[in-house]
């Protein structure tokens, strides 16, 4: 009898049922329960020894220095060269012909690219970039479709230290500009544009238009990718097949400090500005390293490991590029989105290539929810032996369905907590130990320490809720915020003094599993990613129409949170009819990107305050959410929220 059977004749909720591993996989599974109390004993030894599957061009004095805390260093006085870690070290050992990555792009072309094959090409580019004149410590911007060149890109930086920040390509000419600026960037690494919904979507103009009021980059490397007609800047643009493809492919690395910069990823915060989350080299490395074989289970020599994210995004660093090349992982990456050309696209891929493990996002599980069943009983699914989940709480329906429809039941599912700025998973299932509870991300893995606290910063007892926070540092901590020291104590250190606070709600079960349970700050989980209320409200409010704009993230079923924004008009803007909310959404996507664009805009005469003028985002979020409003005694004037009901039935922004 199988556990879906089992749990339909026991009449259990979705939430109650569990999933124990097999015996098979616990048996077979790369690390144990006693991992556990063996990383407890003594967390930097245990980190220390997992270290050892780096390699190391100088060996480090101390593991571990947190003399000056929050201000972290790991593998003091190691030396490495994260790119050689991710390559050259795989070909040296026979791998050479080993698949790294199985390319499918869109459009359906497809590319085959061994651990050889991508070391010559990041050798290429590294010299490419020298040649350009990109020194250690220099920062490069990359801004890039789904592509290979944009892994070699990486690389490439990695391997002559200069660090990079990727910026997600789905981001505006803005926000674009005001990364470069953020971090200085001298180069920006592009392509003429890349494949989604079926169509070749530019990406250059965007990096023109950024670039028409920064000439301080003086250098733009532009990979062909679809064609497109495009515009150049002579003497600033070059192509990449003239540079890189002509470059040598030969390139001695450098070994670098264990605490070399590595990159920068900028995210949502609670203000207006995106953060500069800064990674190192030798922590960062291994724990995308340790976490990838452990949590996924890899078996490098067999496995077909597929993380379907952007790149642009820190699960794409992480477990696209460095945590599966470093263990000479063979991967897939696809270009498009999961409908093109038809709603079994990603069903498909895995037949195709007999991915093994699958890693993706709860809001893209719904999404197929939504289209049915029926369309991955088409292809064998056959070859996955384990299915993971990030990005946000996955909710007990979507994990059953997951493991149900896409696992086959047999497929654990395993559901990671963790963030840009943890660099690596944190709290996950280990999935030849754990019992699963579909919602749970259950416990902190060996070698992190995480609880649950109230208020104060006490502990909570099972059956309790708080803060998350993690009490011990851990080698892919990010090291700081780039530029802004003062920022990163305050944002992360110090609501409670001397751990680390996440920014998120959790709860502890009975058992004393963690539950997630979404943000406590202003920053909104849409489709998985952070965006921030303040952000958001910035870009409205920089319309000249717009008098003041408050913004909230509404509970959607598919994308988890949505865009929602209150915003009072100036006089001039007229009364606010369907054509502004069409223009203040536009606006909203072109100051900072389409996946900001507001679900709704209600155009409101006035917007709930606190006496000392606060806004009340929970009143608001009430009536997004179509629920009653709470309590409003607080409120400078009641009749406040009445009025902007009755500006919601009349001004919802079309869905588009
Ligand atoms: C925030 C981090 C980590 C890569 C993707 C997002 C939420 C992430 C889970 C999960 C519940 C989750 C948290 C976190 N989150 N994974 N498994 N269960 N919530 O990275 O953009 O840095 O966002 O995503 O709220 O703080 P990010």
């Amino acid at each position: 009898m199988t556990e879906t059977t089992e749990a339909a004749l026991s009449n259990l909720s979705h939430e109650e049922r569990r999933f124990p591993p097999s015996e098979e996989f616990a048996a077979n599974a790369n690390v144990k329960a006693d991992i556990y109390a063996e990383a407890a004993k003594d967390r930097p030894a245990f980190w220390a020894k997992q270290a050892e599957r780096l390699t190391w061009s100088k060996k480090w004095d101390q593991v571990l220095d947190w003399s000056n805390p929050p201000f972290a260093k790991w593998f003091v006085g190691g030396q490495l060269n994260v790119a050689y870690n991710c390559l050259d070290r795989h070909v040296e050992a026979g791998l050479g012909d080993r698949v790294a990555y199985y390319f499918e792009g869109e459009p359906g072309d497809t590319r085959t690219i061994t651990y050889q094959q991508l070391t010559d090409m990041v050798c290429q580019a590294a010299n490419t970039l020298e040649e350009l004149g990109v020194k250690t410590g220099d920062r490069v911007a990359i801004y890039m479709p789904m592509i290979p060149e944009t892994i070699v890109a990486m690389l490439a930086c990695a391997r002559i230290g200069a660090p990079h920040t990727v910026v997600f390509g789905g981001f505006s000419a803005d926000a674009l500009g005001t990364r470069i600026d953020d971090c200085q960037a001298k180069i920006v690494i592009t392509a003429d544009g890349g494949y989604r919904r079926g169509a070749a979507s530019a990406l250059k103009p965007a990096v023109d238009e950024a670039l028409s009021t920064r000439p301080e980059v003086t250098t733009v490397l532009v990979v062909k990718r679809t064609g497109q007609d495009i515009g150049w800047t002579d003497g600033r643009d070059l192509w990449w097949h003239d540079t890189v493809e002509k470059a040598s492919a030969s390139h001695k690395p450098e070994a670098f400090d264990s605490e070399h910069p590595l990159y920068v990823m900028y995210t949502s915060g609670t203000t207006g500005k995106p953060k500069g989350i800064l990674h190192t080299s030798g922590g960062y490395l291994l724990g995308c390293s340790y976490t990838q074989w452990e949590v996924f289970d890899l078996k490098a020599e067999t496995d077909v490991y597929w993380t379907a994210a952007d790149i642009g995004w820190v699960t794409g660093h992480s477990y696209i590029v460095y945590g599966p090349l470093s263990n000479a992982t063979t991967s897939v990456m696809y270009e498009g989105t999961p409908d093109t050309p038809h709603k079994g696209r990603w069903w498909e891929i895995i037949d195709k290539y007999k991915v093994t493990t699958l890693y993706c996002a709860p809001t893209t599980i719904r999404t197929f929810m939504k289209w049915g069943k029926e369309v991955p009983e088409k292809y064998s699914l056959d070859t996955l032996k384990l299915i993971g989940s990030v990005g946000e709480p996955i909710n007990p329906e979507a994990y059953i369905w997951y493991r149900d429809n896409i696992g086959h039941d047999k497929a654990p599912v395993v559901d990671t907590w963790w963030q840009t700025e943890t660099g690596s998973l944190m709290i996950s299932p280990l999935p030849g130990v754990t019992a699963g509870k579909p919602g749970a991300a259950m416990t902190a893995l060996p070698g992190i320490a995480a609880d649950v606290v109230d208020a104060a910063g006490d502990s909570v007892p099972n059956g309790g809720g708080g803060y998350l926070v993690i009490t011990e540092p851990w080698p892919s901590m990010l090291r700081t915020i780039w530029g802004d020291d003062a920022r990163y104590k305050e944002t992360y250190w110090s609501k409670f003094p001397g751990v680390y606070f996440a920014g998120d709600g959790a709860k502890k079960d009975e058992d004393g599993d963690i539950w997630l349970l979404g943000r406590v700050d202003d920053v909104m989980n849409i489709s998985g990613h952070r965006l921030s209320t303040t952000e958001i409200e910035s870009a409205l409010v920089s319309n000249p129409k717009v008098a003041e704009a408050a913004v909230v993230g509404a509970s959607d079923e598919t994308t988890g949170q949505a865009v929602v924004a209150f915003v009072i008009l100036r006089a001039e803007a007229g009364d606010g009819g369907e054509h502004i909310v069409k223009e203040l959404r536009d606006h909203v996507a072109k100051q900072i990107g389409a996946i900001a664009k507001p679900r709704q805009i209600m155009v409101v005469t006035e917007l709930p305050k606190t006496r000392s003028g606060k806004i009340m985002r929970r009143l608001l979020v009430d009536v997004a959410e179509n629920r009653p409003v709470g309590d409003v005694t607080t409120l400078a004037d009641s009749g406040v929220m009445d009025a902007i009901r009755t500006g919601m039935e009349t001004n919802s922004g079309a869905d588009d």
